[in-house]
């Protein structure tokens, strides 16, 4: 069976996020939270701890991550989040900022495939946790997984989701498809494909050169067309006829529940103009949007913008698909 997944953005899906998106559109099974990072002083800061609480996260299925090179802060993340009542922890070896890939961490810990080994090995010592992982190929060059991937062989995970860039190439460039192609034949895992998923067409074309791969993992094509999880499960690349209402009343909920969290109107138009940045993918015809959007200095402006963006699509979509 086919699943989806979706992937974490931090600053962006976190519990609001989730919740907004799986009451209007659905069509993901799993949500991989942003990672908890502890630093070395082995306390979960109040907004890690606000975004996986169970309770507010009640209406979807959530695993958490964690972004470390530290045995014992796994084992100590791990003990608080199966505290919660969570059975798995996803390790997050995919980082490619350098501030984090420089200190060894994210996908500056594929190039130290003994380390990995190092700490996969306490943690099956230690904790009953279930581990998955998330990876990108290498952070200098794509054939440093070749020299991980045995690594993981040896230990029980949950799945390998792959991304297949380089960390240096950060978001930029092609997914190397070949090696990943590779990697399917050098591990017994689960392997969960992530990548530049951002259309029922390019969804298909992933499909069809593999075959083999169930579970797919989304990030911003999800955030910037949030219908597509539903579309791929239905196999089908067609909106709902209220997609526009549906978008509208999803974007008002996200709103709401930030202008409830953020303190001020400039965090709010600074955090959905974020969000912006990606949902403008979805409104073609309003090619100055995002600008007025960005330029909005009060939430009136803000939302008389917002209002435009969608009105104006909905107008186009009318007299292009006329009912
Ligand atoms: C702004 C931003 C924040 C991200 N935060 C995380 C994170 O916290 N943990 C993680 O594993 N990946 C993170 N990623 C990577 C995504 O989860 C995903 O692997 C990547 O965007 C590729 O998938 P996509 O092409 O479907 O977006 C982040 C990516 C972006 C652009």
């Amino acid at each position: 069976m086919l699943t989806i997944h979706s992937s974490p953005l931090q600053g962006f899906t976190d519990f609001r996020f989730r919740n907004a998106f799986q009451r209007f559109f659905g069509g993901v099974d799993q949500y991989i939270a942003p990672y908890i990072r502890v630093n070395g002083k082995l306390e979960i800061k109040s907004a890690s701890e606000r975004d996986i609480l169970p309770a507010n996260n009640s209406s979807l299925a959530l695993i958490p991550q964690i972004i470390t090179n530290d045995a014992n802060e796994f084992l100590f993340v791990a003990k608080y989040v199966q505290k919660l009542g969570y059975s798995e922890l996803n390790w997050n070896l995919g980082c490619p900022y350098p501030m984090v890939a420089k200190r060894g961490m994210g996908s500056g810990l594929l190039s130290m495939p003994g380390k990995i080994d190092e700490i996969l090995a306490r943690l099956s010592a230690e904790t009953d946790i279930r581990v998955s992982v998330k990876m990108r190929l290498g952070y200098e060059n794509p054939q440093e997984i070749f020299h991980v991937l045995p690594v993981l062989e040896r230990y029980r995970l949950a799945n390998i989701t792959i991304h297949p860039r380089i960390g240096k190439q950060l978001y930029k460039g092609e997914v190397d498809l070949k090696t990943f192609e590779e990697c399917l034949g050098r591990s017994s895992h689960e392997i969960i494909y992530n990548g530049d998923i951002t259309s029922v067409g390019s969804f298909r074309e992933m499909k069809e050169r593999f075959p083999t791969i169930n579970n797919w993992m989304i990030g911003r094509g999800l955030i910037s067309d949030p219908f597509l999880p539903a579309m791929i499960k239905a196999d089908n690349p067609v909106y709902p006829e209220k997609r526009y209402e549906v978008f509208n009343s999803f974007h008002d909920a996200l709103y709401s529940s930030y202008e409830e969290a953020l303190s001020g109107p400039k965090h709010l138009l600074m955090r959905m103009y974020s969000f912006w940045e990606y949902f403008i993918q979805s409104f073609p015809n309003s090619p100055k949007g995002l600008k007025k959007i960005k330029k909005a200095r009060n939430l009136g402006v803000y939302r008389e913008a917002v209002k435009q963006i969608i009105d104006n699509e909905a107008f186009n979509n009318a007299l292009q698909f006329p009912s």
